[in-house]
């Protein structure tokens, strides 16, 4: 399939790089740790996002060899620029860790303030940085330092804050721009929100004034309008969507076609969802392995599943299978049977969108 832009040249929604690299369009999809594999990452570009970033690696160097990290640094097949996201909170590894990944293939680097990640050497990784200035612009820089020389651009993804007291977007953005940063990813939550409450988009906008580099707005963004309103209310230069996609990769064509003519694309074919999602499972199964495939390709297709009718019930029986070619039989002959009632997929709820707390 050929890929998908539908936001007109014209468009001031058009044309936006990041260091040398010409987007296809300015909707991304966020690095999700857990979701955005090389598949998924894969069939959200194929269907169109213009831009996708890899789930977090660790800058711990002990943890590069295993299974985990090495199946997240694999690009093999990825349509370029690769993105790779680093976490951790030691400037000096954090610089090693971009190297590392560069010599891999990443051609962008991502510095992960944005989700609560997991300790590494004892302290909190990811958004929690926020609540240190002086070290999480140390670590912005040793991260430019060490990717310049390989022209390779950084990027930093990052919550409006700490805490609702404690909204430190505006200025870490004005100093992560003059160390160099290329671009900026705004998250419209605080760190101590986790995935509550709702986004707040003044932040945002704020970050956008403050800086010349392109603002990437993040955030319950769940529906072509919605993409609008976010658009409007923070004058970003790209969106970013996260667990709305999460079993709905289309969002990105629905959101682009609705952007670029102001009207709803139709719901994909009941067959087409049938072809993508059997695809995913195949790529799925390819970078996990039977045992491990079988099992992590349960959540994506119980996404997928969530809002079709009988889809809960459909998800108990898919759960207690084992193995991939059952599992692959059973997603089939749902959706045959969905095709012999509904031609397109039966209106999405888009009223909740999941929440992870394990990952909060
Ligand atoms: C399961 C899951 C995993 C996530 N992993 C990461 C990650 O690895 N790096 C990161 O910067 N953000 C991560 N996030 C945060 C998302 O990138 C995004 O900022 C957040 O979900 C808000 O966007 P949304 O409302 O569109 O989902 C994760 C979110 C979820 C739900």
């Amino acid at each position: 399939m050929p890929p998908f832009s539908a936001i007109p040249p014209s468009s001031p929604f058009a044309h936006m790089h990041i260091g040398p690299y010409l987007l296809a369009n300015n909707l991304f999809v966020a690095p999700m740790a857990g979701v955005t594999d090389r598949p998924f990452r894969m069939l959200c570009k194929q269907l169109g996002a213009g831009y996708a970033v890899s789930e977090m690696v660790t800058s711990r160097k002990d943890l590069w060899k295993t299974l985990k990290t090495s199946r997240r640094a694999d690009h093999t097949g990825e349509s370029g620029p690769i993105a790779v996201q680093i976490a951790g909170t030691d400037a000096a590894m954090m610089a090693e860790a971009a190297v590392y990944n560069i010599e891999r293939g990443a051609q962008i680097i991502d510095i992960n303030m944005g989700c609560p990640a997991k300790k590494v050497c004892n302290k909190w990784a990811g958004s929690a940085l926020m609540q240190d200035e002086p070290l999480a612009l140390s670590i912005v820089e040793a991260v430019v330092a060490a990717a310049l020389p390989h022209g390779v651009p950084v990027t930093l993804k990052m919550r409006t804050g700490w805490c609702q007291q404690h909204k430190n977007a505006v200025n870490l953005a004005r100093a992560a721009e003059s160390a160099g940063v290329q671009m900026l990813t705004v998250h419209g939550r605080t760190r101590e929100q986790g995935y509550k409450g709702v986004a707040e988009y003044d932040t945002i906008a704020a970050v956008k004034q403050a800086v010349k580099v392109p603002v990437v707005a993040n955030g319950d963004i769940d529906s072509p309008e919605k993409a609008q309103e976010v658009l409007r209310l923070t004058g970003a230069d790209a969106l970013m969507v996260g667990r709305a996609a999460q079993g709905r990769p289309w969002i990105f064509r629905e959101i682009a076609h609705y952007l670029a003519t102001g009207e709803h694309l139709a719901a994909p074919l009941v067959g087409e969802v049938r072809r993508l999602l059997l695809a995913h499972l195949d790529e799925h199964y390819a970078l996990y392995g039977e045992y491990t495939g079988v099992r992590t390709a349960r959540k994506h297709i119980a996404w997928y599943l969530r809002s079709m009718p009988g889809g809960e019930v459909f998800r108990d029986h898919m759960n207690s299978l084992q193995d991939s070619a059952s599992q692959q039989r059973a997603v089939a002959h749902f959706l045959d049977d969905l095709a012999q009632r509904h031609e397109r997929l039966p209106q999405v709820k888009t009223d909740s969108l999941p929440l992870l707390e394990s990952i909060a």
